[in-house]
């Protein structure tokens, strides 16, 4: 598939090599051209650099990894024509890290990032993907033998089942949560995960639900 990615931080470069490296094709979007040079030249011929719209144009889905306060402009800057009728996945999480760690949780019940973007975008298929586990563990779901449990959720069930395909190349076992309100759930899930880390010292950690 063609992946657009909008925003070229931590998030964006690591799931960019990931896509990759399961056969698709990726241009990331970044707002000072010729700042991923030098890691354009190891991340091989099938990603390539543009600004936030030519990642938007480009994508057959786009994936918008700013944070929280710049969801907006980031839109504004790709363009809501180009995003249009396309998947968009939100991997935001609305965590303030002004007053120290651990940081704020800023989202409240029916105001979640995943329900913001979906407002932002009403002509977009939204799905709140790749946020609840920290950037190392994004692409490489194993832990000994066994794969982490990804939660997903949306409004539209095809999106998330081309989501949930991306997700389960990469080794998830993909669970679909329900519409893009339960978005707030797996932004607390994020903190929770954030928070233990801070705590722990740990970050190659990932939820897994088990069922009987
Ligand atoms: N880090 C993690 O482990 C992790 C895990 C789960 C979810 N997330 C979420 O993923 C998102 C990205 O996190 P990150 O760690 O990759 O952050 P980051 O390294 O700070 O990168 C964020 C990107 O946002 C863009 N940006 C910065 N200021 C902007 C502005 N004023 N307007 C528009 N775009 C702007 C920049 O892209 P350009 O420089 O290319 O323009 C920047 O590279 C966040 O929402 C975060 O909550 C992060």
């Amino acid at each position: 598939m063609k992946i657009g990615i909008i925003g070229s931080g931590i998030v964006g470069k690591t799931l960019a090599v990931g896509f990759v490296s399961n056969g698709h094709q990726v241009v990331i979007g970044t707002r000072t051209h010729g700042k991923l040079a030098e890691w354009l030249a190891t991340a091989g011929p099938n990603v390539v650099e543009g600004s936030f719209a030519d990642a938007a144009e480009a994508g057959e889905v786009i994936i918008i990894s700013v944070n929280a306060e710049n969801l907006a402009s980031a839109i504004e800057a790709a363009g809501r024509d180009a995003l249009d009728g396309k998947i968009v996945i939100d991997v935001s999480n609305p965590m303030d890290f002004s007053q120290g760690i651990p940081p704020r949780f800023t989202a409240t019940v029916g105001d979640s990032l995943g329900e913001r973007v979906q407002r932002l975008l009403p002509r977009s298929s939204v799905v709140k993907a790749f946020n609840s586990m920290g950037f190392s563990v994004m692409t490489e779901p194993m832990f000994n033998g066994e794969a982490g449990t990804h939660f997903i959720a949306g409004n539209d069930d095809a999106a998330k089942s081309v989501v949930s395909n991306l997700l389960e190349e990469f080794g998830w076992e993909v669970l679909d949560v329900g519409g893009i309100e339960q978005a707030f759930f797996l932004e607390a899930l994020a903190s929770l995960w954030v928070n233990y880390s801070f705590r722990s010292g740990q970050r190659e950690q990932a939820f897994k639900l088990l069922t009987r």
